[in-house]
């Protein structure tokens, strides 16, 4: 006989299979994104999003409470205005929705970590992330103003209660502007989670529906990644830890695992968020509800999968399912 390698010696066993796994996925990764409109005894479903809805201010305190008791450490906020402008001011507004959030939430759940999405496109009449102009010779958004414009929001985000804030409007220089502005006005003990590799993707389709946020004109190719580039990637997480980012973010997830280890294996000592996205999660859903797939074992393996890549936290819609189907 020949001899044999005998790895299955320890596949045999539940209890040997517990022992040797390599990846958990524990409710303690997971951070869940919710949608704030405004009105009044607002829950409005998403369609593509199913067992999401926008949810009005006064919806939150039940909202975010079973989320805390489900053992879910952190939500992270996006918020659907009642108007819009060209450069999204209502975002910057004391009494604007993810303001009014923030602070419905922070008393409704003391415990519960307030992460709130930093950006433009749900604000402005355009959809596009920032300031729009000709500046450059194209229609284009400006990014020295909007970094300006993101100073101002994130420190009222800030006054509202935020505790940690994610900028995704992949600006450059926007890591900087912001640790530099927050410090400025007395928030140098508030971290940022920087969406540091955001790649121009369809996978954001649903979300988009979401949170009422697609661009009216042309698409975000401008600012955001092309979806062929990883070595890109580093140059944009490097540029993000030298400006002072503390937690680091590549988004999507599911098609970009690759660059989820490559982030993790060069900045091994930063947290790394990946943001399993809304068209991941939907193609799940949508799958399951056909009877296709089994929606447990399929999400529980996909997140234990960008977890093995390499990140420490996800976002994700199924984060309510996951804690449940964990603590069974
Ligand atoms: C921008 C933002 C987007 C998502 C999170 N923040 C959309 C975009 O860049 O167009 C997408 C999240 C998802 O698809 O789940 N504020």
């Amino acid at each position: 006989m020949f001899p044999i390698t005998r790895l299955r010696r320890l596949r045999a066993h539940p209890r040997l299979r517990d022992l040797v796994r390599e990846t958990v996925l524990r409710p303690d990764d997971l951070i869940l994104p919710l949608f704030v409109r405004c009105g009044e005894n607002q829950r409005v479903p998403i369609g593509s999003m199913p067992g999401h809805f926008q949810l009005s201010v006064d919806h939150l305190a039940e909202e975010v409470r079973e989320i805390d008791s489900l053992g879910i450490p952190a939500i992270i906020l996006f918020g659907i205005p009642e108007e819009k402008d060209a450069e999204g001011r209502i975002a910057s507004s004391d009494d604007g929705i993810v303001q009014q959030a923030v602070r419905a939430i922070r008393e409704a759940a003391p415990d519960l970590l307030v992460i709130t999405d930093l950006c433009f496109c749900e604000f402005t009449d355009h959809g596009h992330c920032g300031v729009v102009n000709d500046r450059t010779g194209r229609t284009d958004v400006d990014n020295d103003a909007t970094l300006e414009n993101l100073v101002t929001q994130a420190v009222s985000h800030a006054q509202a209660g935020a505790q940690m804030i994610a900028p995704s409007g992949m600006m450059d220089g926007m890591i900087a502007a912001l640790r530099h502005g927050l410090d400025a006005a007395g928030f140098s003990h508030l971290p940022l989670m920087s969406y540091a590799a955001k790649y121009s993707s369809a996978f954001y389709g649903p979300f988009r529906e979401a949170a009422e946020s697609a661009p009216r004109f042309g698409d975000r190719r401008t600012y955001q990644m092309d979806p062929a580039n990883a070595r890109e990637a580093l140059r944009e997480v490097a540029l993000d830890v030298a400006e002072g980012a503390d937690v680091l973010m590549v988004k999507p997830a599911l098609s970009y695992l690759d660059v989820i280890t490559r982030v993790k294996t060069a900045h091994p000592e930063i947290p790394l968020a990946a943001y399993n996205v809304s068209g991941e999660f939907a193609m799940v859903k949508a799958a399951a509800a056909n009877g296709w797939i089994d929606e447990q074992r399929i999400a529980l393996e996909i997140l234990t999968s960008i977890r093995r890549a390499g990140a420490d936290m996800i976002l994700t819609y199924h984060a309510k399912d996951i804690s449940r189907w964990l603590n069974e």
